[in-house]
């Protein structure tokens, strides 16, 4: 079984907070909460500074490529100039559907979360 990491109380992470645990970017996903591994299977930025979008999809800093927290698929590209390549954005959502992100496991115990 893999090593946990305590996350804090469950009342200081509300809908939209992501934050970085272990190998985990950790989230609250429209009051789910998610854990998937950190590196964007883009350029490898650190999912953990991403963002949650309106969908409650997770949001990588750097080109804004989307992933489903649900299943570690991407779901939209990258964006910017690597927008522009074509088949880049399908290519990498293919790769997803062999490669997810990892996910994890977020739990809570008296008022408390944790991953692993
Ligand atoms: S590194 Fe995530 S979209 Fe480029």
């Amino acid at each position: 079984m893999g090593k946990e990491y305590a996350l804090g109380p469950s009342s200081e992470f509300p809908s939209g907070k992501v934050v970085g645990a272990g190998p985990y970017a950790v989230g609250n996903s429209d009051g789910r909460y998610f854990a998937v591994s950190r590196r964007c299977r883009h350029l490898g930025a650190d999912l953990a500074n991403g963002s949650i979008d309106a969908e409650g999809c997770l949001v990588c800093p750097w080109h804004q490529s989307v992933y489903d927290v649900r299943t570690g698929r991407m779901v939209r590209g990258p964006q910017g100039v690597f927008a522009k390549v074509p088949g880049l954005g399908a290519a990498f959502k293919a790769l997803t559907k062999v490669l997810p992100l990892g996910r994890g496991e977020v739990t809570e115990r008296a008022g408390d979360l944790y991953v692993r």
